[in-house]
């Protein structure tokens, strides 16, 4: 299995933090966000990695990561996710998009895919020994699942996830941590954009979902994305009390 960091975006969220560098670069306690899922990767045992990045700061990866080799990173690449082609026309963006980009470098092989702003500590290695086909997701019980995608429930079995729902039919939000086997790039490409224009992470695993072959699994351990103010806050304070 291969790995897959999505660090694109503006981060347009936490300005004026991100005028002069990248989200996934800003400081969770004494480390750069980015490392953080690196770690969770090659804590997996996934040691190939291409990193989507994206925005006016994508070079500034390159210095802070270099070739990958001090995060036991065996082969890391980089993707751009650009805004416009190169006619100038504007590209549907969003987290689908950025995934369309590592096709090549899936080489046909199945996906370990995680969201560069989400810090966890939990151990994804069964889960990616065990994996066949199909996807896994991960969910989390949280007390603000409007800020997320939510799964609807029938019994154990999840039969829709809701992007950002404002009336949440679950407390579990579904992480940014996924395994995907390699007809994700084909559901990619049937994929239409949502109403804020991107191809939406949601509606891929909604195409799993429509064929029966979307497993989930409760991730065991801390989790939080870090791409506001407050959840950037409590990352940083979980990550400093745990190295005490
Ligand atoms: C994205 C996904 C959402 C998921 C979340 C996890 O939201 O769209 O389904 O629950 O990541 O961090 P975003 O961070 O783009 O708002």
């Amino acid at each position: 299995m291969k790995g897959i960091i999505l660090a694109g975006g503006l981060g347009s969220r936490l300005y004026p933090l991100t005028y002069a560098t990248n989200k996934h670069l800003l400081p969770i306690y004494d480390k750069p966000m980015i490392f953080y899922p690196i770690r969770t990767l090659v804590k997996a045992g996934i040691k190939e990695i291409m990193i989507v990045v994206g925005g006016p700061h994508a070079g500034h990866f390159i210095s802070v990561l270099k070739n990958g080799i001090d995060f036991g990173i065996k082969h890391l690449e980089f993707a751009f996710q650009d805004t416009v082609d190169h006619k100038g026309k504007k590209i549907e963006g969003g987290i689908s998009h950025a995934l369309s980009l590592c096709e090549d470098f899936a080489d046909n092989s199945s996906v370990a895919v995680i969201l560069g702003d989400n810090t966890t500590d939990a151990d994804m290695s069964a889960a990616v020994k065990e994996f066949t086909d199909g996807a896994t997701i991960f969910l989390k019980r949280v007390s603000d699942p409007n800020r997320y995608g939510v799964p609807v429930f029938n019994g154990k079995k999840i039969i829709l996830i809701e992007e950002k729902p404002r009336k949440p039919k679950s407390d579990y939000a579904v992480t940014g941590l996924y395994l995907y086997d390699n007809t994700v790039f084909k559901r990619i490409k049937t994929l239409k954009p949502s109403l804020r224009g991107e191809l939406e992470i949601t509606d891929l695993n909604n195409s799993y979902i429509k064929d029966g072959k979307l497993n989930w699994a409760k991730l065991s351990g801390f989790w939080t994305d870090a791409g506001t103010y407050d959840s950037l806050f409590i990352a940083s304070e979980y990550w400093a009390k745990k190295h005490l």
